[in-house]
């Protein structure tokens, strides 16, 4: 069975209502990303980052997977499907999708801060005060700005050996996800769905289409185009 490795980002989450972080003038929800996803931002204001992932948190209840996450599901049906996603927030398993490597954590996961193994799942608000099982403070599972990516050397295994890879809603500005695509086998094909991106953005010397069109229609477009390979 071939394999198709899924690297998607917030753009794919864009038409469910939940805001990318680069569209906003940098802005994630009106916070510099800094303030909030970074262990300096921790550090200067736990209250303000807890509240800011609560809300994320809180927001996952009031959305659904688009049509874009449940064709990748149903991708299932013919192909090996892989989805490497820089995405906190539950769609791809909302929409039914097996096997997903979160880059960059999930909102639905908390974790002690002195022990990063002792993970615990929540959908529920987190505040100062509240502790893991070794009582320390809980904080969001989530890779801050200069943090380790733990989830990177699975996430290059699965990439090596993929024939399609479709990339979805990611500005490919953030490493080490956005150095993934330098790990294609020749004769992997990709494909690239995003309204804004520009040709030059996606720097890989295996065969390219880029379709530039939102994640709804533009999944639709590639599975289409991947089918009529197989
Ligand atoms: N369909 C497809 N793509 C879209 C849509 C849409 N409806 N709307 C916007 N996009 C595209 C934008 O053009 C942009 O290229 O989605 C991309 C979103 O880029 P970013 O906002 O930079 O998000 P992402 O690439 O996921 O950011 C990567 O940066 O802030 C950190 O850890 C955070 O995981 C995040 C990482």
């Amino acid at each position: 069975m071939k394999k198709v490795v899924v690297l998607t980002g917030a753009g794919i989450s864009a038409e469910s209502g939940i805001k990318t972080f680069r569209d906003a003038g940098g802005l994630w929800e009106g916070h510099d990303v800094m303030e909030v996803a970074s262990p300096e931002g921790w550090r200067k204001n736990p209250h303000l980052v807890l509240d800011f992932y609560n809300q994320r948190r809180k927001q996952l209840k009031e959305v659904l997977p688009n049509k874009a996450h449940l064709d990748i599901q149903k991708l299932e049906e013919d192909l090996e499907v892989i989805i490497i996603t820089q995405n906190v927030d539950d769609l791809h398993e909302r929409a039914g999708s097996k096997n997903i490597i979160h880059l960059h954590g999930e909102l639905l996961k908390v974790r002690s801060i002195k022990n990063s193994t002792l993970i615990s799942v929540t959908t529920e608000d987190i505040f100062w005060g509240d502790t893991a099982s070794d009582g320390a403070q809980l904080r969001p599972h989530i890779v801050w700005f200069g943090e380790e990516v733990p989830m990177i050397e699975k996430a290059i295994e699965n990439i090596i050996d993929a024939d399609f890879v479709l990339i979805i809603g990611t500005s490919m500005q953030v490493y080490p996800a956005a150095g993934l695509i330098h790990y294609l086998k020749n004769g992997c094909i990709v494909y690239a769905i995003d309204p804004n991106l520009e040709i030059h953005q996606i720097n890989v010397k295996n065969e390219f289409h880029l379709i530039k069109d939102t994640a709804v229609n533009g999944v639709a477009k590639a599975i289409r185009m991947i089918k009529s390979t197989l």
